[in-house]
């Protein structure tokens, strides 16, 4: 890339208030945050399209999510108490003895690195980068670490952290590597954290079951399959020495009553969640072929997103913005995240957005 072409894209980012993958990245809004997707207001504003007309595919959230019922007006009348129903529902769900519910995984992203001495923290690279962040704003040394990299650091890192399937580049790992990887940062006293906001459609892949183990934390995020972003609630899995811990700094009614009400019958509702499952995983390719078709081959996915490394990411991105279409542009490495449209409508729009792209050449962009 040139010099010109760098400075180009730098002010078209600046402008959009559009993200960066790194460490470094911030937001321009509000600044000491980082940037996510979902910031359709900041969108709105900048391509002078009104909020109602925007199709956002920018995040990895369920666009149809658990249907949330008429709260009980006691719910917001009273203190939230620990022993009600959803610390059992998530151990039944989770498949775990011990857990502790958080007011979002990021909660828990932001706390963890307050329970360690100061370490050596290899942080998976590009991934979701408020762990790196909050690693880094604890004072501990982080460090990038790459997927080719990952099997050499584990064995010299106090902590490693990943994320599976990974956001946004929807890595995965092997049972038995999870395992080797553990094993080794246990032998020194570390740890080994793994994010799991987008495992719910495979949780045969998830660690949570043997998350009482020593040094193995698991986080999980009620945001994602669920779709309930907004409701604020995550949890922990992880020794239950480790779990008071956290639940010490944390403090008292992390989770507001309503939420945890909500939270209790999502994860108890197991026929929605089948249901939910398989229609993820067939939105999910539709998505990948629909992309493909459309010459933006998807490197891989989940079933909430796919991710299409291009160097035309940020054109692609403006292109489909000026159509409403907002997608998560990244740009170390380059790229965009394409999460699911919420009805029929929208599917159309989104291939008829796509398939101008490639009428005007901006398609068949894959690295
Ligand atoms: C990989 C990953 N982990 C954790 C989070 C935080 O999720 P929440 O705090 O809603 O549980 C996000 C949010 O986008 C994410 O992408």
């Amino acid at each position: 890339m040139s010099a010109t072409s760098r400075r180009t894209e730098q002010s078209v980012l600046e402008q959009s208030g559009i993200e960066q993958s790194g460490i470094e990245q911030s937001n321009i809004a509000q600044p000491g945050l980082l940037h996510h997707g979902g910031c359709l207001r900041q969108a709105a504003a900048h391509y002078g399209i009104p909020l109602a007309q925007w199709l956002d595919i920018s995040t990895g959230i369920n666009p149809n999510g658990w249907p949330v019922p008429a709260i009980p007006s006691s719910a917001w009348a009273r203190l939230p108490e620990a022993n009600d129903s959803l610390e059992p529902a998530a151990c039944a769900y989770y498949d775990v003895k011990h857990i502790l519910p958080v007011a979002g995984s990021q909660a828990a992203i932001q706390a963890l690195p307050r329970l360690r001495p100061p370490s050596r923290v290899n942080v998976l690279h590009p991934g979701y980068a408020e762990h790196a962040h909050a690693w880094q704003q604890a004072g501990h040394t982080v460090l990038p670490v790459s997927i080719e990299h990952l099997d050499s650091t584990a064995s010299r890192a106090d902590i490693l952290v990943l994320i599976h399937p990974n956001n946004p580049t929807a890595v995965r790992f092997s049972m038995a590597q999870l395992h080797h990887w553990h094993t080794q940062l246990i032998s020194r006293g570390g740890w080994l954290v793994v994010d799991e906001a987008f495992i719910d459609d495979t949780p045969e892949h998830s660690l949570t079951p043997y998350s009482a183990r020593p040094g193995l934390i698991v986080l999980r995020s009620l945001g994602k399959f669920f779709g309930l972003a907004g409701a604020r609630v995550g949890f922990v899995c992880a020794q239950p020495e480790l779990l008071a811990r956290l639940q010490t700094l944390l403090g008292p009614w992390s989770i507001n009553t309503p939420a945890r009400w909500i939270a209790s019958m999502a994860l108890a509702d197991r026929e929605w969640q089948q249901r939910t499952r398989q229609r993820l995983i067939s939105n999910g390719e539709r998505l990948y072929t629909m992309l493909t078709q459309h010459g933006l081959k998807p490197n891989a996915g989940c079933s909430l997103f796919q991710w299409v490394p291009t160097p035309q990411a940020v054109q692609l991105h403006q292109r489909l913005a000026a159509t409403g279409i907002l997608t998560r542009l990244f740009t170390e490495p380059t790229g965009l995240r394409f999460g699911l449209p919420n009805n029929e409508a929208n599917w159309q729009r989104l291939d008829t957005a796509l398939r101008q792209l490639t009428i005007s050449n901006l398609g068949s962009t894959n690295i």
